[in-house]
């Protein structure tokens, strides 16, 4: 075995995005493109004689290749020691709770998140830093710069190591342990919540449907919720991580979700519903014949956090990305805790978790989480609510309409455009930023504007600023449209647009979440001309 090093040439497209690098399997599947990636991140990175490196993804399809090309490469970069799961194999939110316990130096995740996958699907590669957390723009900028310029990698010339097997092996001198994936995930939930109070609300007949979407999150689902919890078998349903997700869009919303929202408002539903996504760290969840909006999920955990163990001495502050609704805010102001409002992606909230600064984060794209580890998390979403049940003895919709009555209704939808041509998709945010120094003040399509801008963040923690993070149009009444072209994409552009709207009088509480929005629609419209410029009748997507 020895290591080699063999000429390359740049690509000259592997900008990170909002989460990583992803691109379809047959732009990774060109000679050299993901070790060319992979060399820019190492010389990126300091010597890493000593170091330890978790390895893992959702399993997609690739994944093993990829395992195999980034053991024999870790092994020419000199790192003493990797870990990676079984079969390849670890959810987003266990390899950070594996850097966190093992004291790695950082991670790799393979995966595309919610994309689809298989050989015609997606594929993604991310690194995490020594805090477990997706690792910060400074890092994935220095990444791209150097894979432009990249001339050689450097890998080992070993043979493929056992996946299967759990233990230790060697490869060129690196240290290879097979770990089990959901042992030190698993164990880190036991300390946060209240067991034995799931336990005796599954024993008194309470049911689940937990929809893993033939992802990674089931094998978590499965252990945690079949085993240690006492649910019946069949609890956790799709459980079995499959290389193409079944032909599933692992996304846990209600439109790819179709088949969990079936099940929630059949007449015999379960008490509760959840879904999680293509790496575990998305989740939804569902009440009987009641969907529950991320944003509202997190007001909710927030507002009972004290009555979960990990939580109980309170919250040191809650945050939430711009587009997501501020109804964690009014959670926030009642319990006199900060709240800090971030640019989209999940790296954003690290350094305010290190700091602590915030105990509790979350998004609109069905992501929540807390800072256990430094990923959002989907199981742990779907634990903290069913212990507040089990505490509470309340339900999912009562749970959601006691904050609406208490703090107003968030009011709240997003609406996503797809595969937009790019240069079409640039041409409309470009016309909308040119509007923004003269709209404040005006009314357009019948709604007061009090503010619009191009939202900027200057991280508290570091001051490093991020710019044109999102268009912003707040009305007078505190509505607002934001705009954004989405950073996770594979094919063309994808325009988000989120309206939220307040609801205080409780009597319309009820009405149906797209009419209520409807003034909000008709001013994205004529802001943005997105019939005109995307030939594009309705959204993709309405979450
Ligand atoms: C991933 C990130 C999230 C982000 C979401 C949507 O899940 O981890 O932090 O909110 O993608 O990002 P996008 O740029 O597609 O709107
Ligand atoms: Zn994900």
């Amino acid at each position: 075995m020895t290591i080699q090093t063999l000429p390359t040439t740049p690509f000259s497209d592997q900008r990170p995005g909002t989460s990583g690098l992803r691109k379809k399997v047959t732009v990774f599947a060109q000679k050299h493109y993901l070790e060319n990636f992979v060399q820019a991140l190492f010389d990126v990175l300091p010597d890493a004689s000593g170091l330890t490196l978790v390895l893992g993804g959702d399993g997609r399809y690739y994944n093993r290749v990829a395992v195999q090309t980034i053991l024999r490469m870790a092994a020419a970069k000199g790192y003493a020691r990797v870990l990676v799961g079984q079969g390849g194999i670890l959810s987003t939110p266990a390899v950070s709770a594996v850097i966190r316990a093992n004291a790695a130096s950082g991670g790799i995740v393979l995966s595309a998140s919610h994309n689809p996958g298989g050989p015609d699907g997606d594929f993604g590669i991310k690194y995490n830093i020594a805090n477990g957390g997706p690792a910060p723009e400074k890092i994935t900028e220095a990444v791209f710069a150097r894979s432009k310029e990249l001339s050689s990698i450097r890998i080992s010339d070993g043979a493929d190591v056992s996946l299967d097997v759990l233990g230790d092996s060697t490869l060129d001198g690196m240290q290879v342990t097979v770990i089990d994936p959901v042992a030190q995930y698993a164990e880190l939930m036991g300390t946060l919540f209240d067991f034995d109070a799931i336990r005796k609300l599954f024993a008194s007949g309470f049911r689940l449907r937990f929809d893993a979407m033939n992802a990674v999150g089931g094998p978590y689902a499965r252990a945690l919720l079949e085993g240690t919890l006492g649910a019946p078998a069949g609890t956790v349903v799709n459980a079995v991580p499959l290389e193409d997700f079944g032909g599933l869009h692992p996304d846990p919303n209600p439109v790819n979700a179709e088949d969990l929202i079936a099940h929630m408002t059949a007449s015999d539903a379960p008490d509760m519903g959840a879904a999680s996504d293509g790496d575990a760290d998305r989740n939804m969840v569902v009440g009987r014949n009641f969907v529950v909006s991320p944003s509202d999920s997190l007001a909710v955990i927030a507002a009972h956090a004290k009555r979960v163990p990990g939580y109980a001495k309170g919250l040191a502050g809650v945050a939430r990305s711009m587009p997501t609704s501020t109804a964690v805010d009014r959670v926030a102001k009642a319990l006199g805790i900060p709240c800090f409002e971030t640019p989209t992606g999940w790296k954003f909230f690290g350094n305010l978790m290190d700091a602590g600064r915030v105990s509790l984060c979350g998004e609109e794209s069905y992501g929540t989480g807390s800072s256990h580890v430094r990923e959002k998390d989907g199981l742990w979403a779907v634990l903290f609510w069913l212990n507040l049940l089990a505490v509470t003895g309340k339900s999912v919709e009562t749970l959601v309409r006691e904050l609406w009555t208490e703090h107003g209704r968030c009011v709240y939808s997003r609406h996503d455009y797809e595969a937009i041509p790019t240069a079409q998709a640039d041409t409309l945010m470009a016309g909308l930023r040119a509007q923004l120094p003269t709209l404040a003040g005006t009314t357009v399509a019948g709604c007061d504007i009090a503010l619009a801008d191009d939202f900027a963040y200057t991280d508290p923690v570091d001051g490093s600023v991020s710019n044109m993070q999102g268009i912003r149009i707040i009305l007078t009444d505190g509505s607002r449209v934001v705009f954004r072209l989405s950073g996770t994409g594979t094919e063309g552009a994808t325009l988000r647009v989120y309206l939220e709207r307040h609801e205080p009088d409780a009597s319309r509480h009820d009405v149906e979440a797209q009419a209520a929005l409807q003034p909000l629609v008709a001013l994205a419209q004529t802001l943005a001309h997105i019939r005109d410029s995307t030939g594009m009748d309705q959204p993709t997507v309405m979450t």
